[in-house]
């Protein structure tokens, strides 16, 4: 035993504290919305005590979810550069740069999705070259893309002047894709695990197994096709993201499963994505309909918040926004002052008194 193992024994508590859950939110285009916005936005997350931001790398403009989005290309705007370092447009990721330090100030560290299934499938750089079923199968795509990512994560900040791979200050975690093949169907994704195995491999040797930032798999449409067991036993895959609008999906006992598998795995879990549908559809099929009554909503948001809480899982909500949410359809979103808002600041702080099933303060502010 090593001196500082047998002194670490000595000092020990005789019990560890329980970690506890936490909360946070998704913005898939953070990077391009003004400053006032912003501030909006970090002041209203820090309010409601959420830790983490979930923000994507890929093309956005105009208006999103009432959002007027400054435009900005993707890192491939017009190519797939393999590795070309004058062929990527750093713009998105210079835009990122100044809201990871300003989201620090307000206690929020960034989740990065370094791409996305909805990029892909309207026609990117890789989807209008390889479709939505190469691009996850031949070898040239995936090459491609793990210099994308390692472009990404070794992007110099502008003004920390260090590498996204060693800003454990400011990022949570990083992830190749948000909910990669998800178009393609469960049995799909059963066949072409090994994408996403692979993918995470590239970014935790970019990463080095000391960089104090989680590498995700980015989720997919419900929990059990989120939970594919050999990214339980992948050993790049730090946590498995859960994506989840089903309210059967919601029940503790259900989540529970889930858990104890990733527990027995030795790796993390997350609700990732959830939210309450605005409408009185079905809550996973939300595009439009009749409005629920705010406190049918409210009831549901505390509900299957504390649901989530209660089966150890810390819970990304989709999406906090920092303007009135337009109600323009699939509307999980809740803006910041919108009738519902206090009742999800509610759920959120309340997550921090709830018991977690995985310790994630090592990665919090
Ligand atoms: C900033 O964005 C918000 C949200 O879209 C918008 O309401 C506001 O007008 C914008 N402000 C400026 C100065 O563009």
């Amino acid at each position: 035993m090593r001196f500082s193992a047998i002194l670490a024994s000595l000092v020990a508590p005789a019990v560890v504290a329980a970690a506890s859950n936490f909360a946070g939110s998704n913005l898939y285009y953070a990077a391009g919305i003004n400053a006032t916005a912003r501030t909006t936005l970090l002041k209203g997350l820090q309010s409601a005590n959420m830790k983490v931001l979930c923000v994507w790398i890929g093309a956005q403009s105009g208006n999103q979810k009432g959002t007027q989005v400054t435009p900005f290309p993707d890192v491939e705007p017009s190519k797939i550069c393999n590795g070309d370092a004058s062929c990527y447009d750093p713009t998105v990721l210079n835009l990122l740069d100044d809201f990871m330090v300003d989201a620090h100030n307000y206690g929020i560290k960034l989740l990065i999705t370094m791409h996305s299934f909805n990029a892909l499938a309207a026609g990117d750089v890789y989807g209008k070259q390889y479709g939505t079923g190469y691009f996850y199968e031949q070898s040239a795509p995936q090459q491609a893309f793990d210099k994308r990512l390692q472009y990404i994560l070794n992007h110099e900040h502008k003004t920390l002047g260090k590498p996204w791979k060693q800003l454990s200050e400011y990022i949570f975690g990083f992830e190749a894709e948000n909910e990669a093949m998800i178009g393609k169907g469960e049995a799909y994704i059963q066949a072409h695990t090994a994408w996403q195995c692979d993918r995470a491999t590239t970014i935790k040797n970019t990463l080095g197994s000391n960089s104090g930032i989680l590498v995700l798999t980015g989720g997919e449409s419900w929990v059990s096709e989120s939970v594919q067991s050999p990214w339980l036993s992948c050993a790049a895959l730090d946590v498995i993201s859960l994506h989840a609008y089903g309210v059967g999906d919601f029940a503790t006992a259900n989540l529970q499963t889930y858990v104890t598998e990733a527990k027995n795995a030795g790796k993390k879990m997350i609700m990732e994505e959830w939210g309450a549908c605005y409408f009185s559809t079905e809550n996973n099929n939300c595009p439009q309909g009749s409005v629920l009554s705010t406190s049918t909503r409210n009831s549901n948001i505390k509900t299957w918040a504390a649901q989530i809480n209660a089966a150890g899982l810390s819970w990304l909500y989709w999406q906090v926004l920092p303007n009135n949410d337009p109600h323009e359809g699939s509307d999980y979103e809740i803006g910041i002052g919108d009738a519902s808002w206090s009742t999800l600041q509610t759920a959120a702080k309340a997550a921090y008194s709830t018991t977690g099933a995985f310790d994630f303060s090592a990665y919090l502010l």
